[in-house]
This record gives C-alpha cells, sequence and structure tokens, in this order.
C-alpha cells in the first residue's frame, strides 16, 4: 500500500478513502478512470472492493497472483477480488465466523465472473485430499451447468444469468473446501417462451441442437436447426459470435458426468428440453364454435413419448382449463388466444421446476458428507451472492420490479450493515461522531413488502379476489392504497411533466437508484398457477417431472402462495442468512464508454459516495479490546504474556508503548477504533516480526528441553550401568576378600594343627606349605654339583627333601658325568686317587687341586734316546724332573723319574741310574709341609738296591699320584710329621727333619739329618 502511493499521480489512489477531496463525485470517477486506463480494474473503498469490467482478460488471475495474496493482509497487496476471497477465507479461519461475499452491480458488470473467480481461488489455494478434490471440482462444475440453463445472452451481457444465485461454500476445520449449497432466486422463466430483439433463449436449447449427436436429436426428434423452433427465434438472433454452442455442449455434458448424474438422469433431463421446444411449435386452430384445438399432432406425439403421458390428456389439459364451481371440477374450453397461454405457461412451469431440480440434485451432490462426524457440525461458511443487478427497460415487467426489489433489500442490508450499524457502533461505543447523511432507502422497501399496504400485499389481495380481476383494477387499488407515497407515482397521480413519459397503464416506482416505470400487463401473472394445464404433468412417467410437479400440492385445494410473495419470502430468508455473516463486498461496474457516463450513474446505483464519506469520517479498523490484546500483546512487554488488568487498560498499555498518536485511535466502551489503517499496518508487520522471534524463541526452548531430557536420560542411563558394574566390581572385591579371609583362617587354623597328623584342620596348610617348599625348590634348585645351597624343608618334609636333594645331586652327578670326555675323567681319577692320598694331609695339597695334572712333564726331546733304548718294550707312563739327595751327603742331583707300566727309573742324562721295580717298592714317605721331598722305601738286601731314594720334585702331589698310581701303591703313602726315617745300607739310616718356616730351606743340619725348613701355605 505505502509502496503503491507514490505511484498515486498516474494510477490513482487504491483506496478511495485516500482521495484528498473525498466527496467529490468528479474526483471519485477521475480515480476509477485513471486506474483503469493502466487497467487496473479494482479499487477499494476500505474493504469494498469496487471492479470495472475490462471486457478483456487480464493477466491478473494467474496461479503467481492467486500465491501472492494467499495469506497476505488485505492491505499490503494491490487491491484484487482474490484480497477479498483470502481476507473472507482467513476471518473464517481465524474468528471462526461465517463469511459472506455479496456481488452486486448492473446486469454485465462482471459478478459472475467475479464470483467465478472467487471459486477457483478457494479451489486453487486452499489444502485439499482426494475427496477435497472430488467437492472443489464439483463445485467448479457446477458453474457451467448452471449456466447452459440459467444463462442467456442478453442485449448488455452474452452471458448474462437471468436467475439469483446464492452459493455457500463449506470449510472444514483444516481450511479445506468439502462442500457446498446453491439457492437460486426466481428464474427469468418468461424467456423460454419470449426473446427480445437480439436476445437468446437459455443456452441450453442451441447447445443440444448444436451439439447434440443424430442419435440423440433423432431419439428427442429433434432437428439441428435452431429456426425450427419458435421459442428460439424470437430474438432473431440464434448465433452468437462469442458463444460456442457445440463446445459449450461438450463442456456441459462433461460437467453434468462430474457431478453426478447417471445416464437415465442425462436422458431425461433432455427430453424435458426437447418438450419444451416440441411445446412451442405447437399451433392452434379455431373451431366453428370459437374454441381451440391442437393442429399439430406429431408435437403431441413426440411430447407424448418425451414426458410420458398419454397424448389424449395432455391435448385435453392444453385446451381446456379446469374451474371449479360449487365444489365441483369442471372442464371448460378455451379459446385460440387462451390456449396458446396455456402452452406457454406449461413450457414456462416445466422449464422453471426443471431448474429448480436441477439445483437440488446439485445440492445433493455438493452436500457435505462427514463420515468421521455425521452429526457434528464442524463446518464454516463462505457465502457468495451473484445476483442481477438494477434494471431498467424501455418495457419493465414483474420481473424487473421482483429484480429491483431485491436489489433495494440488498442496498438497505449494504446501507445497515456498513453505513448504519457503522454508525450504531461508534454511538453504542460512545465515540464522538458527526453523522453523514446518506439515503435510507427502507422506504421504498416498505413500499413495497409492507403487510396490507405493500404493492406485493396488494397485489396478492388482487388474485386472490373471485371474479374478474384485470391489470387496470390492480391500478386502481394500488392508486387508492399508494397514492400520495413519496416514492410512488401512477399517470393519473402525476404531474403534467411526468404523465409525458408515462403509459396510463405504469406505475413508477422512485428507487435510491433511479425512476423504473413498471407495466400492470400481465401482472397478475405472478400467481404463477393459472389454469389446469400442469395437472396432466402430474401424471408423467418422468421421473424428473414426477418430482417437480407434486400431485399433492396440485391438487391442494388451498390457493398457492403467488409468485412475488414467494420471491419476498426468499428474499426475507436470504437476507436472514447475509445477517448472520460477516460480509465482504464487491462492487462492479459495467464500462461501456470512454467517458465512463455509464458508470456514473451506476456509482449512484451502488451508494459509493455514501460509503466513502462513512468510511472518511470514521475508523478504518476496529476490534474488540480482547481480540486485539490477545492478536498484538506480544509486542509490549507490560502486556505479554498475559494482561491481568481490565482490557481497556491492557489495550490502552499496547498502543502507547506502540507509539499511537492520540488521533491515530480511539478507545471505546468495548472496542479500540484506529482511524487509519497505516496505524494497522505497522502493528501487523511489527507483529510478524516479532512473531519470528517469538517462533525462535519458543524453538530454542524446545530444543533445549528436548535436549535435556535427552541429556538426563542418557545420564540416567549411565547412572545405573554405573551403578551395576560398581556393584559387580564390589561384589568381585568382596568374593575376594571373603576367600583371601577364609584362605588366611584356614591357614592359620592349619598353622595351629601343623603338628597334628593329617586332618581337614591343617591339609590346606600342609598343602600349601608343601606345596610352597616345591616350588621355591623349583626356584631354588642348585645349579652345579658344587653348589651345596638347598633349601630349608618344613619338618614334615625332611625326609623328601632329603631324597630328592639326593636324586637331584645324582641327576646333576649323572648329567655331569654323560658330559665328561674320556681325558677328563682320566684327569679326574687321578686327582681322586690324588685326594684319597694327600686330602687334610699334606700342606700343599689344596694348592694342587686346581692345577691339572699333566701326561709329562718331560716330553720327546728332554729325554736321551739311549734311556729310551734302555727301557725297552716298556712305554713311558709319565716323566718328570726331580732332584735327588745323596744319601750320606745329601747333596743334591738332577735326576729325570720316569715311570712305566712295571717299573720306576732314575735317569741322569743317558744313564739309567736306578732301577726300581714296582714289586719293590716297600712305601713312599712325604712330610705333611709343602715341601716337594719324598722317600721311596726299597729293600736294602739287595746289593744291587742302594737302599731308599731321597726324591725333591716340584709338583710332588701329581708324581706321588702317579707313582701311585702305576705302582698301585696308593695305600703306601705315609704322610708324616716332622722328621722321615730312611734306610740306606743295611742297618743304616738316614732321618730327613721337617720344620715350618718362611721359606723352603733343604740343608744338611749340623746333627747329619736332613733338615727340610717348609713355608706354611694352608693355617691349619
Ligand atoms: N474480470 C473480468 N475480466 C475480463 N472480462 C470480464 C471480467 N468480468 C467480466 N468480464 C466480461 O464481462 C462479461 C459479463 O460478465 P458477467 O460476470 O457475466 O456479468 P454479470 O454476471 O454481472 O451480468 C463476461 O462474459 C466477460 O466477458
Ligand atoms: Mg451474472
Amino acid at each position: 500500500m505505502e509502496s503503491a502511493l507514490t505511484a498515486r499521480d498516474r494510477v490513482g489512489v487504491q483506496d478511495f478513502v485516500l482521495l484528498e477531496n473525498h466527496t467529490s463525485e468528479a474526483a471519485f470517477m477521475e480515480n476509477l478512470r485513471k486506474r483503469f486506463k493502466e487497467n487496473l480494474i479494482y479499487t477499494y473503498i476500505g474493504s469494498v472492493l469496487v471492479s470495472v469490467n475490462p471486457y478483456k482478460d487480464l493477466e491478473i488471475y494467474t496461479k503467481q497472483h492467486m500465491e501472492r495474496y494467499r495469506g497476505v493482509n488485505f492491505y499490503e497487496v494491490s487491491p484484487h477480488i482474490y484480497a477479498v476471497s483470502d481476507n473472507a477465507y482467513r476471518s473464517m479461519r481465524t474468528e471462526r465466523r461465517d463469511q459472506c461475499i455479496l456481488i452486486s452491480g448492473e446486469s454485465g458488470a462482471g459478478k459472475t465472473e467475479a464470483s467465478k473467480k472467487i471459486l477457483q481461488y478457494y479451489a486453487v489455494t486452499c489444502p485439499a485430499s482426494d475427496q477435497v478434490q472430488t467437492v472443489k471440482d464439483r463445485l467448479l462444475q457446477s458453474n457451467p451447468v448452471l449456466e447452459a440453463f440459467g444463462n442467456a445472452k442478453t442485449l448488455r451481457n452474452d452471458n448474462s444469468s437471468r436467475f439469483g444465485k446464492y452459493m455457500d461454500i463449506q470449510f472444514d476445520f483444516r481450511g479445506a473446501p468439502v462442500g457446498g449449497h446453491i439457492l437460486n432466486y426466481l428464474l427469468e422463466k418468461s424467456r423460454v417462451v419470449h426473446q427480445s430483439h437480439g436476445e437468446r433463449n437459455f443456452h441450453i436449447f442451441y447447445q443440444l441442437i448444436e451439439g447434440g449427436d443424430e442419435d440423440l436429436l433423432r431419439r428427442l426428434g429433434l432437428e439441428r436447426n435452431t429456426q425450427q423452433y419458435q421459442y428460439l427465434v424470437k430474438g432473431n438472433c440464434s448465433k452468437v459470435s462469442s458463444i460456442n454452442d457445440r463446445s459449450e455442449w461438450k463442456v456441459v455434458s462433461k460437467a453434468l458426468t462430474v457431478i453426478g448424474f447417471s445416464e437415465e438422469e442425462v436422458e431425461e433431463l433432455l427430453n424435458i428440453i426437447a418438450s419444451v421446444l416440441h411445446l412451442g411449435n405447437l399451433q392452434f386452430g379455431t373451431e366453428d364454435s370459437g374454441y381451440a384445438y391442437i393442429t399439430t399432432d406429431t408435437q403431441i406425439k413426440y411430447l407424448a413419448r418425451l414426458v410420458d403421458v398419454e397424448g389424449a390428456a395432455l391435448k385435453e389439459a392444453l385446451t381446456h382449463k379446469k374451474i371449479i364451481a360449487k365444489g365441483e371440477e369442471l372442464m371448460s374450453p378455451l379459446n385460440l388466444e387462451q390456449a396458446a397461454s396455456a402452452r406457454d405457461a406449461l413450457a414456462k412451469a416445466i422449464y422453471g421446476r426443471t431448474f429448480s431440480w436441477l439445483v437440488n440434485k446439485i445440492n445433493h451432490s455438493l452436500a457435505f458428507k462427514d463420515e468421521q462426524f455425521p452429526s457434528s457440525k464442524n463446518t464454516s461458511v463462505i457465502g457468495l451472492l451473484d445476483i442481477y443487478g438494477f434494471e431498467v427497460f424501455q418495457q419493465n415487467s414483474f420481473e424487473q420490479f421482483c429484480i429491483n426489489y431485491c436489489n433495494e433489500k440488498l442496498q438497505q442490508l449494504f446501507i445497515e450493515l456498513t453505513l448504519k450499524s457503522e454508525q450504531d457502533e461508534y454511538e453504542s461505543e460512545g465515540i464522538t461522531w458527526e453523522p453523514v447523511q446518506y439515503f435510507n432507502n427502507k422506504i421504498i422497501c416498505d413500499l413495497v413488502e409492507e403487510k396490507f399496504k405493500g404493492i406485493i400485499s396488494i397485489l396478492d389481495e388482487e388474485c386472490l379476489r373471485p371474479g374478474d380481476a384485470s391489470d387496470i383494477t390492480f391500478l386502481e387499488k394500488l392508486e387508492s392504497t399508494l397514492g400520495g407515497h413519496a416514492h410512488f407515482v401512477t399517470h393519473k397521480l402525476a404531474d403534467g411533466k411526468t404523465r409525458k413519459v408515462m403509459g396510463r397503464e405504469e406505475f413508477r416506482l422512485l428507487h435510491y437508484a433511479g425512476e423504473v416505470n413498471y407495466n400492470v400487463n400481465g401482472k397478475k401473472d405472478g400467481r404463477d398457477r393459472s389454469s389446469g394445464e400442469e395437472d396432466v404433468t402430474c401424471q408423467s412417467e418422468n421421473k424428473i417431472l414426477s418430482q417437480c410437479f407434486d400431485k399433492e400440492e396440485l391438487s391442494d385445494k388451498k390457493r398457492p402462495e403467488t409468485t412475488a410473495t414467494q420471491f419476498k419470502t426468499s428474499l426475507a430468508k436470504l437476507m436472514e442468512i447475509l445477517m448472520s455473516k460477516e460480509p465482504s463486498y464487491v462492487r462492479s461496474h459495467v464500462c461501456l464508454s470512454p467517458a465512463l457516463v455509464l458508470i456514473r450513474h451506476q456509482v449512484k446505483y451502488l451508494g459509493l459516495m455514501e460509503n466513502l464519506r462513512v468510511r472518511r469520517a470514521g475508523f478504518a479498523y476496529r476490534r474488540r479490546y480482547e481480540v486485539f490484546l490477545q492478536r498484538y500483546k506480544s509486542l509490549c512487554p507490560g502486556t505479554w504474556p498475559n494482561w491481568q488488568g481490565r482490557l481497556p487498560d491492557g489495550v490502552s498499555t499496547l498502543v502507547k508503548y506502540l507509539g499511537y498518536k492520540p488521533e491515530e485511535y480511539k478507545l471505546g466502551r468495548t472496542k479500540i477504533f484506529i482511524r487509519f489503517p497505516k496505524t494497522l499496518f505497522a502493528t501487523e508487520d511489527a507483529l510478524e516480526v516479532r512473531k519470528h522471534s517469538l517462533a525462535t524463541k519458543l524453538q530454542a526452548c524446545w530444543k533445549s528441553y528436548s535436549q535435556r531430557s535427552k541429556y538426563l536420560k542418557m545420564r540416567h542411563a549411565a547412572i545405573v550401568v554405573q551403578a551395576w558394574w560398581r556393584g559387580i566390581l564390589a561384589r568381585r572385591v568382596a568374593k575376594r576378600r571373603r576367600e583371601a579371609a577364609n584362605t588366611i583362617r584356614r591357614f592359620i587354623k592349619g598353622f595351629i594343627f601343623r603338628k597334628h597328623p593329617r586332618c581337614p584342620e591343617n591339609e590346606y596348610f600342609l598343602d600349601y606349605v608343601r606345596y610352597s617348599f616345591l616350588m621355591t625348590l623349583k626356584r631354588n634348585l642348585p645349579k652345579t654339583v658344587l653348589d651345596k645351597s638347598w633349601p630349608t624343608p618344613p619338618p614334615a618334609l625332611t625326609e623328601a627333601s632329603d631324597q630328592l636333594r639326593k636324586l637331584c645331586m645324582q641327576n646333576m652327578v649323572w648329567k655331569y658325568c654323560k658330559r665328561i670326555s674320556p681325558e677328563w675323567k682320566h684327569q679326574m681319577e687321578q686327582k681322586m686317587v690324588a685326594s684319597e692320598i694327600f686330602k687334610d694331609k699334606k700342606d700343599n695339597y689344596p694348592q694342587s687341586v686346581a692345577k691339572l695334572f699333566v701326561g709329562t712333564r718331560l716330553n720327546g726331546e728332554e729325554i736321551n734316546p739311549k734311556v729310551f733304548q734302555a727301557l725297552g718294550n716298556e712305554k713311558m707312563k709319565y716323566g718328570v724332573p726331580v732332584t735327588k739327595y745323596d744319601r750320606k751327603g745329601y747333596r743334591a742331583r738332577p735326576r729325570q723319574l720316569l715311570l712305566t707300566g712295571t717299573y720306576a727309573v732314575l735317569v741322569e742324562d743317558a744313564k739309567v741310574k736306578q732301577h726300581i721295580d714296582y714289586s719293590t717298592l716297600q712305601g713312599i714317605s712325604v712330610s705333611s709341609l709343602s715341601d716337594g721331598l719324598f722317600v721311596l722305601h726299597l729293600p736294602c738286601e739287595d746289593n744291587k738296591q742302594k737302599g731308599d731314594v731321597v726324591l725333591q720334585s716340584d709338583h710332588i702331589i701329581e708324581t706321588l699320584t702317579k707313582v701311585a698310581i702305576c705302582a698301585e701303591k696308593i695305600n703306601n703313602i705315609n704322610i708324616n710329621q716332622g722328621s722321615i726315617k730312611f734306610a740306606f745300607g743295611r742297618g743304616k739310616e738316614g732321618i730327613i727333619d721337617f720344620t715350618p718356616g718362611s721359606e723352603l730351606l733343604i740343608t744338611k743340619a749340623k746333627n747329619g739329618h736332613l733338615s727340610v725348613t717348609a713355608p706354611r701355605l694352608n693355617s691349619r
């Protein structure tokens, strides 16, 4: 809206309320013209949409346009029929109030188009489901059917609706269209039998003849030539360039199937349409008696077949009328004129009632069937009223009278609902208000409909009056009753000037929209049923007709209501319906001349200037406090989230916070009034922004809540798992402790009973001790034979331990022995011998243990070959250098001691000095000290032998061991303390004295003994 304001010089304002000079009709027209030139056909007066028929296709009804208006505030986008539709729809949804959209305007102004656009808008933009889709289709398809049967070409409009239509669209709680209902008003039945020049009968006749296939036409007895039918030639205009009857026929046929007509129903419907055409071609002749008779028997034949009645009964009905005299029914013949009018009346009645049947049938198909909640009335309604506008012709008959009466009523409603109620509301709300002068047309409505005094009452009275009631008596009655009424004039009552433009059979009504002369001729046709021709249709076997013409109704003796009264009643009902809903208005205009002359009077007809004046004086927007507060409370911290105090205070706080200036609003008793739309828009925009932040906050809260509950759940789960796991661990520990305690207890008990024989109390302990000893043993077994360590066994195992120790030792020895080489074995054997002889006896023995014995200390080169010769076959086993001490002087002489298998020799260079057979060797003596002296004891008897030999070897232990082994004298070695005696020669003795000293010293002592001082090696 605000953006459109900048362009207002070129295209005018899009709301007349914004006109500078709002009281000027010229300014109003100028604005309309400016906009129309730019193809802007829609303009607002407040919330009333004013539209001008463009008579060309404008690209403003596309799906994109629908989307643009969907859910958008009325004032935010440029005026459009979709904005009105959407506003009504949203009001219905948010406020849950039924809505109605009143479309008014002259014939050809675009009312029907507008209603179709609205319907399309709902079909496209409302939510849908499969079931809803069929309802949408039916709602949309009901239009072509109704238009075929109820629309016709007129001078004004090639597709003029010849009936009034009020359509309810039902929406379910989700806002999806789920059903519909149509009320129809006053079909222009006269068109069936007569059309003015340049006009046509209802479309369906032409469509059937042009579009129906050959077979169908043959069955209906029709020819494909509209000129053949009397009811179609009156207007002399059967072909119209803008209408393609053939393709329309296809559309209608398809629509009938969509709505749910069965094939038989279509057939019977067409039978009726055809029978109307045949009726029109009925001709009468006059008998001599002056009474009429039927001259066209073929037509009767067709008729009888099509509507399924007997030909004779039909003939009778068309040429006679039923009169009731003194309670008896009599058939009186008709003259030619009467018969023709009876025929036309029948045609009209048949067509009219068939049309009503059709509407009924469509209503059945549109009816909302709530399968889930059959009894609930859970629907909201948007009503669409598309009703003929004010009409003024050269000759205005009963129909124009009804139409204009209807428009008076609508104008009254419009006035009441907008102007008057607005003013009343300001008053009741205690808001200062400058009264606006407007024309209240209640006076005209009363003139027509008032009881006893109104035109309709007088007409009823005239019709009921027995005797020859004529149109003239009716006029006189009107004059006598209504003469002097400001809005009623007749030729007789008029002044001279008016008389010139009035016929004598006319009366004039001064409508709000202008003056109209109505002809009283045929007014009494309004009685509807004239004679007895309709009785015959009751006999019809045609299913539709038998439903349309109820036998009981027709045989009812009571006078039926006249058409006028019926119309009055149905209008009153319509007003009630409309009053119960919240109205939106669309005011349509025809625009035929560039100068917009035509529009000027339409502006007047529609009371637009009055409307504008009221709008400008008043407030653009009002809402009850609770509604206003509920909607906008989030915009002010003081009212959010809830206002606790009085509602007016809450609203006052809110608007002050929003920065409303005092002239922008007023607070009434129950409502707030906002003067300018822009104030409201600003608030609405702020709400839009606020909504986002509220949504974000809600989202955040929800997210945090959901995350937190998720987290708490996880935490709880973790705690449960933890607790279980801790339990398991604790139970394990406890179990181990218990076991440990048991073990310790058993251990202690076992310890106490350890000395007892094996019994249950100590068996564990004993086993454990055994086990642990064995395990310790296993780890600490001696590694070598020399390793003497051995774990101390517990008392109970001493024996086993010894056994084991022995076994172990044996095993080690065995293993050791297995590994031992023959040389080593030999060595060891010798060492064993040495040990047996010297161990613990001779001082230098320990030093010798570690030194290996060698095979010989003299090798081949050191021994003279002659010695070897002397040895002969004996093999030398060991040789060692020794020192020989003379027996007498104890002179030391170097010698070699060689051992063989059977003897030993002492050698000096190449000479064997002494030969000692082992068998002669009596013994060997050594000292216990560390010296190397030894004495070989030999017998002295033998001359050859010179007695015992005193020798000294540096390897005493080795040398003596070898000698002992070779000579097998192991047990013959004497180890002496102190001194050794030896013999030389017969009875001669020598003595060797051994004394420990610091170093080895061998000398001849003064006493003639050989004195040997030997160092002490081992302290003993
Ligand atoms: N919005 C529109 N856009 C284009 N053409 C329109 C529009 N409204 C009406 N017309 C034209 O005007 C003709 C008459 O409109 P219609 O709605 O039948 O008038 P009404 O119902 O008021 O007598 C339509 O057939 C169509 O050609
Ligand atoms: Mg129309």
